[in-house]
């Protein structure tokens, strides 16, 4: 494929984040600035407050990104930014800083689709191949694609309601866990016993693609609920994991189902933010080398898991290569598809 040096922004939610990729390829470098700490106190991002901190951040990050990679804006092919989908007044702060630096240096402005980065973060690791099937689990997400070849995307199934990042947010709050707090509660999980507190395991026989979340949410909040109206303590630990147990185990029960329906796929990626589960992980990768062992399964390592800029130049790449350049009136897509 054909050589490229791509400055990529990201800023579709809470992190505001500047890439430089050589060749779709090699990360020469990948500032990630998290506005985490500001959001944390109110138990979720907060529109308003991201982009405000995306305006105060981005110029700072797009410098530190560049010195990192030891190039100047005059050196790069082309320069990257996530569309949609996100958030609006977010996304316009990238949008708007990747229009203005491609009007400047007078160089073409790649549109890409914050979806497509999470599935293509695992090229960073390893040269796709295809057909694969994809999980995309986050805290706006859950998907499972299909993608025939290059820059295909089929979308087999979807949440219902609540991403599943979102169920594990939301969880968490109940559990007086800090935000994001997929992270702590997976960690929970880790020392609690997954069967000691009924969760259902919706949708999982239902004869599709699709998830649901929110009923598992529903089941945790009334066992803790029940269980102060009896004045019985809850144990944290068996609660996360039992919750992270039944998420887990719908995920990789659709996620086979849908490998058992499309043998012909040589590639499963794990992207998104919740890929970082290390309950999901290893579920994932057990029922894989048992049931699929001529699957490869791919899962970025955590740092490309979540959201950042490398994966949207390392998919700006293709773009790059078909020239599938855009204008500079483009605006920012918060409901933008795959
Ligand atoms: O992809 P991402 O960084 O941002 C979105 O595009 O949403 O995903 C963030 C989500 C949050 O909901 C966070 O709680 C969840 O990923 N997350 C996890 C873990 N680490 C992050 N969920 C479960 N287990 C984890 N280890
Ligand atoms: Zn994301």
């Amino acid at each position: 494929m054909s050589e490229s040096l791509i400055l990529a922004i990201e800023t579709s939610c809470d992190e505001t984040s500047v890439a430089v990729i050589r060749d779709g390829r090699e990360i020469l470098s990948n500032i990630v600035a998290s506005q985490i700490k500001s959001h944390m106190r109110f138990g979720g991002v907060v529109p308003e407050v991201a982009s405000r901190h995306h305006v105060e951040q981005i110029t700072q990050v797009i410098d530190m990104a560049l010195e990192e990679s030891g190039h100047g804006v005059p050196d790069m092919d082309a320069i990257a930014v996530t569309q949609g989908p996100g958030l609006v007044g977010a996304l316009l702060v990238g949008v708007t800083a990747g229009k203005s630096l491609a009007m400047v240096y007078n160089k073409p402005l790649l549109a890409v689709n914050h979806l497509a980065g999470h599935i293509y973060a695992s090229q960073l690791v390893k040269p796709l191949k295809f057909p694969l099937m994809a999980l995309i689990v986050s805290g706006g997400h859950t998907e499972l694609v299909y993608m025939k070849e290059e820059f295909s995307f089929e979308i087999i199934g979807e949440t219902q309601d609540d991403a599943v990042g979102e169920a594990y947010d939301k969880v968490g709050r109940i559990l007086d866990l800090p935000y994001p707090a997929g992270k702590y509660l997976d960690e929970l999980a880790g020392k609690g016993n997954p069967e000691a507190y009924a969760i259902p395991r919706a949708m999982i026989h239902e004869d599709n693609f699709d998830f649901s979340f929110s009923g598992m949410k529903s089941a945790v909040m009334n066992t803790v609920h029940n269980a102060k109206q009896r004045g019985d303590e809850i144990v944290p630990e068996d609660l996360a994991a039992s919750f992270q147990a039944a998420a887990v185990e719908v995920l990789v029960e659709k996620a086979s189902k849908a490998l058992r329906e499309h043998t012909e796929v040589c590639q499963f990626i794990l992207a998104g933010g919740v890929a970082a589960n290390s309950g999901l992980r290893g579920e994932l990768s057990t029922r894989l080398a048992t049931e699929f062992p001529d699957v490869e399964l791919i899962i970025p390592p955590l740092k490309l898991c979540g959201d950042n800029a490398a994966m949207i130049g390392t998919s700006a790449h293709h773009m790059f290569a078909d020239k599938d350049f855009s204008e500079l009136d483009i605006n920012a897509i918060p409901g933008l598809m795959l």
